[in-house]
């Protein structure tokens, strides 16, 4: 009679056979060693960065983002790290006058450029426009994307694509605010924008 309690053989094949063929296969498809991160100084470079009319001269890790040098090395920390991967607005500067996600540019790349934060942007102790709408239309709760909002606004009325609502909205897309302060950060920009005399 035969053994039911046994497992059925099967043709091909053992495990071992199988373990070893891999074992070799893997070997030879293992990944190449990949470089050591820089240590020390290694990797560092002196940067002069020029941050609100003021000039900062740093020594940094080449692969810094400029919201990182904002924060760490300036005391800067109006701009906010919200995702860190360019995908919610919340660390919007200016860079030659254009808004850019500090979060996703390197610190090197700035040098020579004017850079301007939310902490540049009010005059001899006067708000800027913007900034006072925001307060004006209490366009916002918690705060945490407002510096990035108000810097995203004044570049959005200044590149002309504030004319209508739906251009605000549309052009302020970029900008998250997990608050959902949406309506009033439109109308403060609305407010805003005939103050600052463009579109
Ligand atoms: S922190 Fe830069 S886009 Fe979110
Ligand atoms: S005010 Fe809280 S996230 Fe915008």
């Amino acid at each position: 009679m035969d053994d039911q309690t046994k497992p059925p053989l099967r043709d091909g094949p053992s495990r071992r056979g199988l373990f070893g063929a891999f074992g070799l296969a893997a070997g030879a498809l293992a990944a190449p060693p990949v470089a050591a991160a820089p240590t020390g100084s290694e990797g560092h470079a002196p940067v002069t960065l020029s941050v609100n009319g003021r000039e900062h001269r740093l020594t940094l890790d080449v692969r810094t983002t400029l919201l990182d040098a904002l924060r760490e090395h300036m005391d800067l920390t109006g701009a906010k790290k919200g995702c860190d991967h360019g995908q919610c607005g919340a660390c919007t500067v200016h860079v030659d006058g254009s808004r850019v996600l500090s979060c996703l540019t390197l610190a090197i790349s700035a040098e020579g450029r004017k850079v301007v934060t939310i902490e540049g942007l009010a005059k001899d102790g006067e708000l800027h426009p913007m900034q006072q709408a925001f307060i004006d239309h209490d366009g916002f709760q918690c705060g945490y994307c407002t510096p990035g909002q108000i810097m995203s606004a004044v570049a959005c009325v200044q590149e002309g694509h504030a004319a209508t609502d739906d251009d605000i909205r549309e052009y302020m897309s970029g900008n998250l605010c997990r608050c959902a302060a949406y309506p009033r950060i439109v109308a403060a920009i609305r407010q805003a924008r005939g103050q600052m005399g463009a579109a």
